[in-house]
């Protein structure tokens, strides 16, 4: 039950909550909780549900957070609210979202974006690669502008191809860590079951595996996931790509990281009302030293490239599922109880 706050009733703030847990996480941890002020909605990070081995230093949290948090702040919009966004990010960090009121009815853009919040998935099968017209990736490169934020657009065979060495490096590294590779164990859900008892992680569906028993599942990703045959699917997967988005933070800090996932989290709901599918290439963003050869390759001195996504035209594939609102909604303030 949520404590009854000021005059909006509570079924609206549980509303919007919902819509801000449809964001995107890694691995889908969904790394948040929320818990309520006077007409005021918090988003505070989950300690307990980082990636140590492939996030170490939490950018990948705060990106999801910042995916989260722009859900909200388009759902708020649509419901008539002026919203304030507030974010605290030093010690007890929380991004807060103050619900103002407005005289200003919600736009259309702000309509069409939380109506694409339910149908925005991960997808990760093959493309159809065909040409995304010159007018929607230029409603992509509009949705992506946030300050510190830079979105670079790779559309053409030869502006995608020096992805794939990096690509190949990333995986290599990745999938010949074994720290790695169990943790991503961790999070798959191998089965309707798993997926119904967590409500979070990847459903093995989702990245095309049958739903199978567990220890059967971990020995297929055994003999099948290795890093050659990773490094060969995701070299195809950029061939049957219509184009690439490369995320850059300025900065490598919180806010930046939280910035980030507000850009590609709007880039995201424009493509799917576009009809596209998007899915995440990060590998060479999340190797240090692959990510470095990037920021040498484009000359971005400090800034960070932080995503990659490829974009093209597919069928929906199996939904992730999100927990329950009585699980990520907290009483009081100070954190889950
Ligand atoms: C910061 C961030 C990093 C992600 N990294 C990857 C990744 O490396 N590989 C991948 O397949 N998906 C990645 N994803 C996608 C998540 O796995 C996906 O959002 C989550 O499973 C929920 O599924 P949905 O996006 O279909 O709702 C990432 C998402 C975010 C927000």
């Amino acid at each position: 039950m949520l404590p009854s706050t000021s005059d909006i009733p509570s079924s609206l703030y549980r509303d919007l909550i919902h819509l801000a847990t449809l964001a995107p996480s890694g691995h889908n941890t969904q790394p948040w909780y929320f818990t309520l002020g006077d007409r005021c909605i918090h988003l505070h990070p989950d300690q307990s549900r980082r990636l140590p081995v492939v996030d170490a230093d939490d950018h990948a949290l705060w990106i999801s957070l910042g995916c989260a948090l722009e859900n909200l702040a388009i759902a708020a919009r649509c419901a008539s609210f002026s919203p304030r966004i507030q974010p605290q990010l030093t010690e007890h960090p929380v991004l807060s979202v103050y619900l103002d009121p407005s005289d200003t009815p919600p736009s259309p853009a702000d309509l069409a974006l939380q109506e694409a919040m339910a149908q925005r998935q991960s997808t990760r099968c093959a493309y159809d690669p065909r040409a995304i017209p010159a007018d929607h990736l230029q409603r992509l490169t509009q949705a992506s502008q946030q300050a510190g934020v830079q979105m670079r657009l790779f559309s053409t065979p030869d502006a995608m191809k020096p992805f794939i060495a990096w690509v190949r490096e990333g995986n290599r590294q990745q999938f010949s860590d074994r720290a790695f590779v169990e943790e991503l164990m961790q999070w798959i859900r191998f089965s309707h079951r798993e997926v119904q008892r967590h409500q979070d992680g990847i459903p093995s569906r989702a990245i095309g595996m049958p739903y199978v028993p567990r220890w059967l599942g971990k020995r297929l990703m055994t003999w099948f996931a290795t890093p050659q045959s990773q490094a060969q699917q995701f070299e195809q997967r950029i061939h049957q790509s219509s184009a690439l988005l490369l995320f850059i933070a300025d900065h490598h800090d919180r806010l930046h990281w939280v910035n980030l996932g507000r850009s590609f989290q709007r880039v995201a709901l424009t493509a799917t009302n576009l009809d596209l599918k998007h899915a995440h290439l990060n590998m060479p963003c999340e190797v240090v030293s692959v990510r470095s050869q990037m920021q040498q390759h484009f000359g971005l001195g400090e800034a960070q490239p932080l995503l990659l996504i490829r974009l093209g035209y597919a069928n929906a594939m199996t939904r992730s599922p999100r927990r329950s609102l009585d699980a990520v909604i907290q009483a009081g303030t100070d954190g889950p109880s």
